[in-house]
């Protein structure tokens, strides 16, 4: 290695400490570890960490719920967090919680450092406020109706039906989503980042900072003008306390990304590293975020002005990506492609995905789709038929009749080209454009797979004579073979481990030599093929897994894919709690799909004289002829629900995991449309 060592450090965005990774979340995280797997084994010194974002209301809301203190959420949150990652080799340096000494220090300090300088304002501003709960709700949790077009149970930014953004206290019938009260408007002072102080600098720093696609993007938010941040939020808030604002906290986001400096402190405390060389403001050491373009504001526009303002070094470049679809639409808890780290790996191994992910990974912001079928086939085709067979195909003859040795370099040396393509392949890997170096190393393993069919080592192997031949050929099977699986080392980790004990191999240098009189062990299998069923099967999973009971509420489909929700646990009620519920028999007179809805069917019921309009979340398990006739139990009094699709008129009773595992109540023949049920 020629260049000098690099010191960089790179970090992923924090997860929330509220929910469980998913496949979406492992773009980033596997993406971030090939770069720094790759930087390492290049010779750079590229140290990675990360850490829960725990702070914020819905983490504190969450806990509440459950039960139990933020602290114990937060930490079981992060043991499992931890798990997930592990399970698919995301090796961090280090990680840790915004919800730590060192995060409070270095808050506590770019704030002050910030105020000091004259970029915090204070302002006085009316905001919805639970009575009830006594708390400031943020946007997301005041609900009502639609000031534009009524539709109910709208969040208090933006209704989900027409599309209209709003404030909260526009809504109509306003309710707190926390404890169901009235919200009342209410008067507090908080504090403002004075963002527009840095457009110079940040107008500078884009330039040569982010992707060429978010440059457009900034340059639109600096010509709609740099609004003043609000940074405080009012007690009670799960997070840090202002220094000198008693009962006033600082807004989640204002410590997450700091978040990044206080991981990387615990590391250099722990391994004497120091803090300063990679932060004061003239470092030369390199820092990276690989981020989801959901939060680029965030890190190219408040992060590095906050930095700047703070006398701390700005990041050299901000790396985005899109976002993961599945089979080519949003991951869908219904279609069971909501899959968690969790899930998959109950039934795949983690260096599938890092292949296919890699594979589908370019440096731009554009989606990735993991189509699962492709998925399948790509792995199998590249990885087994392609990669493991070079080996599979020579190793044999070396063990068998050359007691383990590869012999000499044979003459004239096919793998020169192969050694000659490191460069494009490292130019690729530093760039992100992981397809790229997939699609040179899989054409490596072409050629590697063409030379041993044209030398038929299993025709040679049975003549006589031929053995300084048939030594030279599985020579350059084996040679390709160690330089595909060093390209493919930050890809695929554990593989490369298995090789090196193969290949009897300390390390897998970038720059490397062939091996010749070299002994090798005995080959033993190093992937298997996916098979359809296993797939199946993970997705079956993963509908069980997530089903709950939503599939028997219906609820708006662009609600259902986007949070978790929980089994929610049944509290006592009392006679009279269910003496109000007017339940009936009814007799579905027409079922029909609902064109845009992925779990909706359109029941007509009818209580025998009346009719009823329901949209049920029974997709999954019924095909609508199927249903036309049937008897079955609804809701007759609950109160209509407008919907993306049209007014929903009650609710039909279900049970079952979900996915095709659930079944509506169907009572005896002999029951008639409106009867009671007592
Ligand atoms: N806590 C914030 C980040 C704070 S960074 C100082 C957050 N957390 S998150 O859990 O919602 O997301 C973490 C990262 O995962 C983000 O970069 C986000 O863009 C990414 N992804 C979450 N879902 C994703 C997909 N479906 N696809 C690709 N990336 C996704 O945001
Ligand atoms: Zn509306």
């Amino acid at each position: 290695m020629t260049d000098k060592q690099r010191k960089i450090l790179v970090t992923s965005a924090l997860p929330y400490a509220n929910g469980p990774i998913h496949l979406g979340h492992l773009v980033e995280y596997i993406q971030t570890d090939i770069w720094t797997r790759f930087q390492n084994q290049r010779g750079n010194h590229c140290t990675y960490v990360c850490a829960d974002d725990a702070h914020g209301t819905p983490i504190m809301l969450k806990a509440d719920q459950m039960g139990i203190t933020p602290e114990a959420l937060i930490s079981q949150v992060s043991q499992e967090h931890q798990r997930d990652f592990a399970g698919f080799m995301v090796g961090f340096d280090n990680y840790y919680s915004t919800h730590s000494e060192e995060n409070k220090y270095f808050a506590s300090l770019i704030y002050t450092r910030l105020r000091d300088g004259g970029h915090i304002a204070k302002k006085t501003i009316t905001q919805a406020y639970d009575p009830e709960k006594e708390m400031f709700l943020p946007d997301r949790f005041v609900k009502g109706d639609c000031p534009k077009c009524g539709a109910q149970d709208q969040y208090g930014d933006s209704c989900e039906v027409c599309g209209a953004t709003y404030s909260p206290v526009e809504l109509k019938n306003a309710y707190s989503a926390v404890s169901g009260a009235k919200p009342i408007e209410k008067e507090s002072e908080h504090y403002f980042f004075k963002l527009a102080d840095f457009e110079n600098t940040l107008r500078n720093w884009v330039d040569s900072c982010v992707q060429e696609q978010m440059i457009h993007k900034l340059n639109e938010w600096f010509e709609s003008g740099l609004q003043n941040w609000d940074i405080s939020r009012d007690a009670p808030y799960w997070g840090f306390e202002i220094p000198d604002a008693p009962g006033k906290y600082f807004y989640v986001w204002l410590d997450a990304p700091i978040g990044y400096m206080a991981s990387f402190k615990n590391w250099c405390e722990k391994n004497s590293v120091d803090f300063d060389e990679y932060w004061n403001e003239a470092s030369d050491t390199e820092l990276y975020h690989f981020i989801g373009k959901d939060i680029a504001y965030f890190h190219t526009l408040f992060w590095p002005a906050m930095l700047e303002g703070a006398g701390f070094r700005k990041p050299t470049k901000v790396f985005c990506h899109g976002f993961l679809t599945v089979n080519g639409q949003k991951m869908s808890k219904s279609r069971g492609t909501f899959i968690m780290a969790e899930t998959y790996l109950k039934h795949l191994r983690p260096e599938y995905l890092r292949y296919y992910f890699a594979a589908k990974l370019g440096s731009g912001i554009d989606d990735i789709d993991l189509s699962l079928d492709d998925f399948r086939m790509r792995v199998n085709a590249d990885l087994v038929n392609k990669v493991v067979n070079i080996a599979s195909r020579c190793a044999g003859f070396i063990h068998k009749k050359f007691a383990g040795d590869l012999g000499s370099i044979p003459e004239p040396f096919k793998i020169k080209d192969a050694i000659n393509a490191g460069e494009k392949i490292a130019a690729a890997y530093e760039n992100r454009e992981y397809a790229k170096a997939m699609r040179i190393i899989m054409s490596i393993a072409d050629q590697a797979n063409r030379y041993i069919d044209e030398k038929e080592p299993w025709v040679i192997a049975k003549q006589e004579g031929r053995e300084k031949e048939l030594q030279g050929i599985c020579n350059t099977g084996i040679n390709y073979f160690r330089t595909i699986i060093t390209y493919l080392a930050p890809v695929l980790p554990q593989v490369a481990e298995d090789v090196k004990k193969f290949l009897n191999l300390e390390t897998l240098e970038w720059n490397h030599q062939p091996l010749f009189n070299h002994k090798i062990n005995k080959f033993k299998p190093l992937m298997q093929r996916i098979e359809e069923d296993t797939i199946s099967a993970m997705i079956e999973d993963s509908k069980a897994t997530l089903a709950a009971i939503a599939a028997t509420t219906p609820s708006a489909p662009s609600a259902e894919e986007t949070e978790l929700q929980k089994n929610p646990v049944a509290d006592e009620v009392t006679f009279d709690d269910f003496a109000k519920l007017d339940l009936r028999v009814a007799r579905i007179a027409r079922a029909e799909h609902v064109k845009g809805a992925d779990k909706l069917l359109q029941l007509t019921l009818d209580l025998g004289g009346e009719t009823r309009n329901v949209f049920a979340g029974i997709k999954s398990a019924y095909n609508p002829e199927d249903l036309e006739g049937k008897l079955t139990v609804m809701v007759a009094n609950l109160a209509p629900r407008k919907m993306k699709f049209g007014m929903s008129e009650g609710m039909v009773l279900a049970a079952g995991p979900g996915g095709k595992d659930l079944w509506i109540l169907e009572p005896h023949e002999g029951a008639q449309p409106g009867m009671r049920i007592m």
